[in-house]
């Protein structure tokens, strides 16, 4: 695996504390996506602040996605947000908030943290709250996840297991037979990375709170779905079928004829995606935001806007994605073609996620405009180098 450090980019202290010394190149060869890493006081605690009133403020809206996992008596309950109220502390439930970065300055800036790893893998941050005794079961995520214990303790009990059978008719899925191997008590600022398919159930301590910062792996089966759908939307192919030799049989006219069959395999392997077609679709498809996100539009004179920007500087907005490949930009489902000279402020937008004033100072007068439009949407705004958000 290559992995190029670009010490610009990252924020080494909190890299260096959170793989535990390790260079991420290691981690990335020995750890990512094959065996588990748990490391002690891998966070300042002070990165992972937010209250469990902010928490139950979000699972309130409905903007936000969330899930109430209860357990009574062995029975396994789960109800989705939003909700106005929780349940009493001595049962044993957690409450799950998805997307925690997408409306919130800190969580947001802890994920920006992460861009060590491509952006396009990185999902998002999900934050559960669990009274003492809560949890959700032992099961295995389908992708890889970083767990950081923000309040209070939490066991977790992990297995390589291969037996991942589920058990059956539950509202949530839960393991038939888990069988851990190891088990680790986290702590405020502790670690516990996780690879795709490894069985694992946490049980809190005490009320906890704990952060997982997930990552994407669309099955290849939604994968390649919506790119034929995506793709077709843009084939535009002219001509009908005709029967210019027919050998049609009179006595079996049920039958397709064989011709019909023919044509249609010639047009379908002439008309074969190309690598832009497949770059375009995987761009557009990867930075498109989550469909009950919204973004809030502003105006602003294109002159103000320039002005402000050459003093401040410009950062991504937290709820949009900014990808790029060979000249194409992808931002929030669109996608730009750019000149060489213009792929570098983008390419650093993209990889920062903002641009400081000198930065901006790359951006020509039709990336000005573009960023101006962008800035219109609610996808980009201003801020001060100090403050990346
Ligand atoms: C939790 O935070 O309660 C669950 C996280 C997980 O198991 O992936
Ligand atoms: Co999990």
């Amino acid at each position: 695996m290559i992995y190029r450090h670009n010490n610009a980019m990252i924020d080494n202290s909190f890299l260096h504390r959170l793989l535990g010394g390790m260079p991420p190149a290691i981690f990335l060869k020995r750890y990512w996506q094959r065996r588990p890493l748990y490391i002690q006081n891998a966070l300042d605690p002070k990165d992972l602040q937010l209250t469990r009133d902010e928490l139950f403020d979000l699972a309130s809206s409905s903007e936000v996605e969330s899930r109430l996992v209860q357990n009574s008596r062995g029975r396994w309950q789960l109800s989705h947000g939003p909700f106005q109220q929780l349940p009493a502390a001595k049962k044993d439930w957690t409450l799950l908030v998805q997307g925690v970065n997408w409306h919130h300055d800190g969580a947001h800036a802890l994920l920006q943290k992460f861009r060590f790893l491509p952006q396009a893998r990185l999902d998002d941050l999900m934050i559960s709250y669990a009274v003492a005794g809560g949890g959700v079961g032992a099961h295995f995520d389908s992708y890889d996840v970083f767990l950081l214990q923000a309040q209070g303790r939490r066991r977790w009990r992990i297995s390589a297991q291969s037996d991942l059978s589920l058990k059956a008719d539950l509202p949530l899925k839960i393991l038939d037979c888990f069988t851990p191997e190891q088990e680790f008590i986290c702590e405020p600022g502790d670690l516990l990375y996780l690879p795709p398919r490894y069985a694992h159930e946490g049980v809190a301590l005490d009320p906890c709170m704990t952060f997982s910062v997930g990552f994407r792996a669309p099955s290849h089966q939604e994968w390649v779905t919506e790119f034929y759908l995506k793709w077709s939307e843009h084939l535009d192919l002219e001509g009908h079928y005709a029967d210019p030799k027919p050998d049609f049989h009179a006595d079996r006219p049920g039958e397709i004829p064989i011709q019909m069959l023919s044509a249609l395999t010639d047009l379908i392997q002439k008309k074969r995606p190309e690598k832009k077609d497949l770059t375009l679709f995987l761009g557009e498809y990867l930075s498109e935001p989550k469909p009950h996100l919204s973004f809030k539009a502003q105006s602003i004179r294109p002159d103000a806007f320039v002005r402000r920007l050459k003093r401040s500087g410009l950062a991504l907005n937290k709820r949009s994605l900014m990808l790029y490949h060979g000249s194409y930009v992808f931002l929030n489902g669109e996608s730009f073609m750019c000149s060489p000279l213009e792929r570098k402020p983008l390419h650093l937008l993209a990889n920062q996620g903002y641009l400081t004033p000198q930065q901006c100072q790359l951006l020509n007068n039709s990336l000005l405009e573009q960023c101006h439009v962008w800035f219109q949407n609610g996808w980009l705004h201003l801020h001060t180098k100090t403050s990346p958000c």
